[in-house]
C-alpha cells in the first residue's frame, strides 16, 4: 500500500533522510519511532505528497507521490505535526469546510460528519469554536478531518503529542480503534506507544533506517547475549565461582541486594539464544546453597532503541546499568 525505494531528501546540503526503503502492506499499522530530528515528519511528508523527494520513489496505493499526487492525497488522511485548524470556526463548519477543499460532495459531507464525529467522540463539541477545545479535543478534531474522505491510508504525525494522560489513553485506542480498516503510519518518540498501536515499528535515526520489525522480535533480535538475574543465598565467591563454571555463562556479576535482605543478587550473561536456568538452579543446588530467585532478562523497548540509536564507535552502550 505505501512504498518507499531509497527515498532521500536534501534540504540545502543537508539530507535530512537518506535511503529510506521500506513497504508498508494494507490494512497494516506501522510506527515510526525515533529522536527528534531524524526524519520522520519529513518522510510523512514526502508520503503525503507534501514535498517532493529529492531522489528515490514513493508510491502510495500504487501511485507516484510526485507524477500523482492528487491521486495519492485521495487515499491519504494525514495529520501533520501542528494541525492546521481554524479556530474560529465550529466544529462542525470545519469539518464541512475541509470536506469542500476535499472535492467532496455537499450529500456526502453531511452524512460523513455525524460518523466522524461520533468515532472520534466529538458529540458533545458539535457545534463549539475550535478555539474554546482543549488539545486533546483538537487533536480529535484533526483525526475526525485526517479519516473524513474515506482515506485507506492514516498518517498520523505524533497524534499524542501534548495531550494529557487520560486523553492519551484515549486517543491511543481511537487510532487502534481505526487501524483495523486502515493501513496506518503512526509517529512517535514514546517507545510503549508502538506496541500499543503498531504490529511492526521501523526505527529511524539520523535519517536512515536502522531497524524494521516486530516490536517483539526487535529484543531478541539486538539481545547479543541473554541475561538472567538470580537471588542466591549463600558465600559470595563461591556462588560466583560455581555460576561461572556452569557452561555457556560468560560473566557473573554481583549486583546491590536489597537492604535486610540475606541473599546476594547476581546477573549472569549468557550465550544468545541459550536458556541455562536449569543448569544455574542445578549448580546452585548442587553447592547445598539456597535459590531464591532466578529470572530471565528481556530488553526493554527504551534499551532497544538506545541501542539502535547509539552510534556504532559505541557499541553496547546499553549493557545494564549496573547498580554500583
Ligand atoms: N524545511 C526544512 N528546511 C531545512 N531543514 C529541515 C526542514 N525540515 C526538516 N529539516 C531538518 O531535517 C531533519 C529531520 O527533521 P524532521 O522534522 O523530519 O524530524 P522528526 O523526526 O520529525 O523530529 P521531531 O521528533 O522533532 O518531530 C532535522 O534535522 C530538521 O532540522
Ligand atoms: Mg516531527
Amino acid at each position: 500500500m505505501i512504498e518507499l525505494d531509497g527515498v532521500t531528501k536534501f534540504f540545502g546540503n543537508y539530507p535530512a533522510i537518506t535511503d529510506i526503503t521500506f513497504r508498508v502492506e494494507k490494512g497494516e499499522a506501522v510506527g515510526f519511532l525515533g529522536p527528534n530530528g531524524a526524519g520522520k515528519s519529513t518522510t510523512m511528508k514526502i508520503i503525503t505528497a507534501f514535498i517532493p523527494p529529492t531522489s528515490g520513489n514513493c508510491t502510495v496505493a500504487g501511485y507516484n507521490v510526485v507524477t500523482h499526487s492528487l491521486d495519492v492525497r485521495r487515499h491519504i488522511g494525514y495529520l501533520p505535526e501542528t494541525v492546521p485548524l481554524y479556530t474560529d470556526m465550529s466544529v462542525k463548519d470545519y469539518l464541512a469546510f475541509m470536506g469542500k477543499i476535499r472535492g467532496m460532495s455537499q450529500q456526502r459531507i453531511r452524512a460523513r460528519i455525524p460518523e466522524v464525529i461520533e468515532t472520534c467522540r466529538l458529540q458533545e463539541y458539535y457545534n463549539s469554536y475550535v478555539s474554546k477545545l482543549s488539545k486533546g479535543f483538537r487533536q480529535r478534531v484533526g483525526i475526525a478531518q485526517c479519516i473524513l474522505h474515506e482515506p485507506d491510508v492514516l498518517v498520523l504525525d505524533e497524534p499524542t503529542i501534548g495531550i494529557d494522560p487520560i486523553q492519551v489513553v484515549e486517543t491511543r485506542n481511537l487510532i487502534r480503534g481505526l487501524g483495523g480498516d486502515h493501513t496506518l503510519i503512526v509517529s512517535t518518540h514514546i517507545l510503549p506507544e508502538v506496541s500499543m498501536i503498531c504490529e511492526r515499528v521501523v526505527i529511524i535515526h539520523e535519517g536512515q533506517i536502522v531497524a524494521v520489525d516486530k516490536p517483539e522480535n526487535l529484543a531478541t533480535r539486538l539481545r547479543g547475549v541473554e541475561r538472567v538475574e538470580i537471588d542466591v543465598r549463600g558465600p559470595t565467591k563461591e556462588v560466583m565461582a560455581t555460576l561461572k563454571d556452569v557452561e555457556g555463562v560468560q560473566a557473573v556479576e554481583r549486583k546491590r541486594t536489597p537492604a535486610g535482605e540475606d541473599f546476594n543478587t547476581y546477573e549472569i550473561e549468557t550465550v544468545r539464544g541459550s536458556d541455562l536456568r536449569p543448569q544455574l538452579a542445578a549448580a546452585v543446588v548442587k553447592g547445598g546453597w539456597n535459590l531464591v530467585r532466578l529470572q530471565s532478562m528481556g530488553m526493554s523497548l527504551e534499551e532497544i532503541f538506545l541501542r539502535l540509536t547509539t552510534t556504532e564507535d559505541q557499541p553496547a552502550a546499553v549493557a545494564p546499568a549496573t547498580t554500583t
